[in-house]
């Protein structure tokens, strides 16, 4: 069978079956309409020689079929003992996916999403959220200057004059969004990191508005857990009050992830100073407001019990793997 030999590929076999063994025009097939014309004597012979000879083309294009497949080794079955080709699969970091969380929540309460540059102007950073020409947070120390009129945003808040300039009240927004510190990299800070701010302005809008929301919010977020606010100061907010929650790994007792006080900080709030409201160009009679600003990666820490921010950037998939969900 020179033709089945001859062929070195699939194709090129199939090609020579289909001519040889085809059921249309094979030659065996038309071979076949000629035997019922032979005579009655020699039909019996006839039809033995023909059945040895399509056996032999047949065996032939099946061994051949079996020597063009894919190497595979006759007989062997697969080998379960091999170790497993290792996948790779992606996941959400744990910093981003409490930032969705976040967002989800007050999405509930009717906050939408406002976004800002994080190359700010001194003004928007600082000037119009009232912080007096002298304060330190301005210092060259702690603020990354691109040049004197462009810097690298300290912080989220100057987006609540930019989302007050370009929507009228009632506002309920939401901000997140990187921002960046001339600050060392130890166990609680990081140059760069996340922040949530949140800001909502209406008519009579109270100190019971702010409590509420947040105490809400430290529910879905954390659990039952307990919260206090202390008294404290920002210039773009007054009164001030920072928010903490019950440690999350002594619940209350004291350990070294809260330092010993049972208590972490999770966030900064207060009543939007009239000052703010005013150059923005919103009628700080007519309207009040209460906003606040957190880091997601601290409420990490605050959630797990995470002793070191430095884990959550250091991509260690070790580490990160075990948030994969
Ligand atoms: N911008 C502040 C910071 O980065 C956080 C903050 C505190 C934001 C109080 C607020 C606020 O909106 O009301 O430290």
């Amino acid at each position: 069978m020179p033709a089945i030999a001859a062929a070195t590929t699939a194709d090129a076999l199939e090609a020579v079956r289909a001519k040889y063994l085809g059921r249309a025009h094979g030659w065996l097939r038309d071979l076949s309409a000629h035997l019922g014309r032979l005579d009655k004597a020699d039909r019996a012979s006839a039809g033995r020689a023909f059945n040895e000879v399509r056996l032999r083309v047949e065996s032939a294009f099946a061994a051949r079929q079996a020597a063009l497949a894919p190497a595979r080794v006759a007989g062997a079955p697969p080998d379960p003992t091999m170790p497993a080709r290792h996948t790779w699969a992606g996941a959400v970091h744990p910093v981003s996916q409490i930032l969705d969380e976040m967002i989800e929540i007050f999405r509930e309460l009717g906050f939408t999403i406002a976004l800002g540059p994080e190359t700010e102007s001194p003004w928007y950073n600082f000037g119009a959220l009232n912080f007096p020409a002298d304060h330190p947070a301005m210092d060259l120390h702690d603020t990354l200057y691109i040049n004197d009129d462009v810097l690298l945003r300290t912080h989220t808040s100057p987006v609540q004059v930019r989302t007050l300039q370009a929507y009228p009240p009632p506002i309920r927004v939401l901000i997140p969004g990187n921002v960046h510190r001339r600050d060392p990299f130890d166990a609680s800070h990081a140059p760069t990191f996340a922040q949530v701010e949140g800001l909502v302005v209406d008519e009579g809008i109270t100190f019971a508005d702010l409590k509420a929301t947040l105490n809400h919010f430290a529910r879905r977020f954390f659990g039952a857990i307990r919260t206090r606010f202390r008294p404290s100061y920002f210039p773009f907010t007054e009164p001030s009050a920072e928010m903490d929650v019950v440690c999350g790994v002594c619940h209350g007792s004291g350990c070294s992830v809260c330092k010993q006080s049972g208590w972490i900080e999770i966030l900064g709030s207060g009543l939007v100073h009239p000052a703010v409201l005013e150059s923005a160009g919103v009628d700080s009679v007519k309207y009040t407001g209460w906003a606040f600003g957190m880091g997601p990666a601290r409420t990490a820490l605050a959630r797990y019990g995470i002793p070191d921010i430095r884990i959550l950037y250091d991509s260690d998939v070790r580490f990160l793997g075990q948030f994969a969900r």
